[in-house]
């Protein structure tokens, strides 16, 4: 949010009359009323929402969670009563398999094609380093700030991290100012692509580099050409792994090959393959049930999103080109690289009906809560600037929503979207499945996500487990929407965070 600090001196107004102060007086506490806090916290935020569940005072805490660790992957601490999101760790005992120390600097760097871009770097370099752990272990990733203004964090985008370790300024954390450093550790216990990036201002820093790919193996390797493909605009210029055009890896005939696309940027992006079928192995870290062999289908993948696709080498030694967002992208190959971009496809892949319908782990006709996400737009004063701004459930930031939910709770929400334009949702510290959209129930494989396009008019219902304490942010992660307003928080009883937004740390999560 970009927050006009209250205090700047007391309004003076030349009235002319009674008739204009009669239409402007309303105006004048409407502006006031929007000013934001020099400091505030996200649980004093908005109103409660208990989604029709156990409402909590503060006594009811010890009675329900005291002692109550989390099993969350058997890596986060549970928060216990009166617990606060700096406790909510992995195991400090346990040493780390994967390490990883990150200088970020505000540079002006050369991109992978040569080009100069001012941003940010990480280890000199914009994306990041790729992290790559194998399930199951415990990754340790160090971040200095070396001289990025304003400060920084990291946020594990998609990983289900202990709540301590999210990443979020001002949340769950305070930014890491220059010269000052702070360590993230988590057990990366699901295997499938995730990506990092800055959760300080982060409509300025992703854009500006400060972001990469984050990988876990599954225990069991296949033998396939692993490749990642993450897709970022600087200065509108679209580049996979920082590269302009296409990257070329070698793929032998007849071998199997997985892109992992990851999508950093605003708006949905169109994937699709020419020179042999594909298949939709995984949607955001998720394996998919089953997926079938498409053909003339493009994917469509959320800002925030992932996809790996699969594809099979043909016999004869012929490339296969992996379009992403256009003409370019992936070309995979052995002898040859030249093969020829094709249209996208008038089709896109539903993911509603793709892959073998299998049962979940838990019950989502018997919710203990159910939430409504109802987004909308009007105008108002948004910390006193006036402008046509979303809304969440009818309420503009900061009055939106608090998700009220216990440890253990099934959790439907409904994600509606009156605002007239699509959004693409990104919950903090959970996957969701999604169970319909517009009334129409999933029908192929489970479709787990933590990045879901909610598109104008459209509605989906989604369910998740509430396995991971802490209190996590919900948002849009068209990142300038999330700054201006779209966002609202999810939060667990007996969890509290001692972090303020704005305040000294000059926190600004969006
Ligand atoms: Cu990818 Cu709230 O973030
Ligand atoms: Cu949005």
């Amino acid at each position: 949010m970009h927050r006009n600090r209250r205090g700047g001196g007391r309004v003076r107004l030349a009235v002319a009359g009674a008739a204009t102060m009669a239409l402007m007086g309303p105006l004048i506490w409407l502006w006031q009323d929007s000013l934001l806090p020099e400091a505030y916290s996200v649980m004093d935020m908005g109103y409660a929402d208990y989604g029709g569940g156990r409402r909590h005072s503060s006594s009811e805490h010890d009675a329900h969670t005291g002692g109550g660790a989390s099993t969350h992957g058997g890596h986060g601490r549970g928060a216990g009563a009166g617990g606060d999101v700096t406790q909510l760790i992995a195991d400090a005992d346990r040493p780390a398999d994967v390490e990883v120390t990150m200088v970020a600097r505000k540079q002006r760097f050369q991109l992978a094609s040569g080009r100069a871009f001012d941003g940010y770097t990480l280890n000199g370099r914009s994306p990041g380093p790729v992290i790559k752990a194998a399930e199951g272990q415990l990754v340790q990733v160090r971040l200095v700030n070396e001289s990025v203004p304003g400060g920084i964090t990291l946020h594990w985008h998609g990983v289900d991290v202990p709540n301590g370790a999210d990443g979020v300024a001002g949340v769950t954390q305070d930014a890491v100012g220059i010269g000052k450093e702070f360590t993230y550790r988590f057990v990366a216990d699901q295997a499938g692509t995730f990506w990092y990036h800055s959760h300080q201002m982060s409509h300025e820093q992703v854009r500006g580099g400060l972001l990469g790919a984050l990988v876990v193996e599954p225990a069991r390797r296949d033998e396939v050409t692993d490749v990642v493909a993450l897709v970022h605009l600087y200065n509108g210029i679209r580049t996979v792994n920082g590269r302009e055009g296409d990257v070329h890896v070698k793929a032998a005939p007849g071998s199997r090959a997985r892109v992992r696309v990851i999508n950093t940027e605003y708006g949905v992006m169109p994937a699709w393959v020419s020179g042999a079928p594909y298949r939709l192995a995984a949607v955001d870290g998720t394996e998919i049930n089953g997926p079938a062999p498409v053909r003339d289908e493009a994917v469509g993948v959320a800002a925030g999103g992932r996809a790996d696709l699969e594809v099979t080498m043909p016999e004869d030694g012929s490339p296969v080109r992996i379009h992403l967002g256009g003409p370019t992208g992936v070309v995979l190959g052995s002898t040859s690289y030249d093969a020829p971009s094709v249209p996208r496809p008038a089709a896109t892949l539903d993911l509603l009906a793709y892959g073998a319908a299998a049962p979940l782990a838990f019950d989502p006709g018997k919710p203990d809560r159910r939430f409504e996400y109802d987004m909308g737009r009007r105008p108002g004063f948004l910390d006193g600037v006036p402008g046509v701004w979303w809304t969440i459930n009818g309420h503009m930031y900061p009055d939106v929503p608090m998700f009220h939910v216990a440890e253990g709770d099934v959790v439907r929400m409904r994600i509606v979207n009156n605002s007239g334009e699509g959004h693409p949702m990104h919950l903090h510290g959970h996957h969701a499945v999604v169970l319909s959209r517009d009334g129409v129930p999933a029908a192929g494989s489970p479709w787990w996500v933590d990045s879901l396009e909610v598109g104008a008019d459209e509605s989906y219902e989604i369910a998740f487990v509430a396995d991971n304490p802490g209190v996590w942010m919900d948002h849009c992660h068209n990142l300038p929407h999330a700054s201006e307003g779209l966002t609202a928080h999810l939060m667990y009883e007996g969890v509290t965070t001692p972090f303020r937004v704005g305040g000294p740390a000059g926190n600004e999560p969006e």
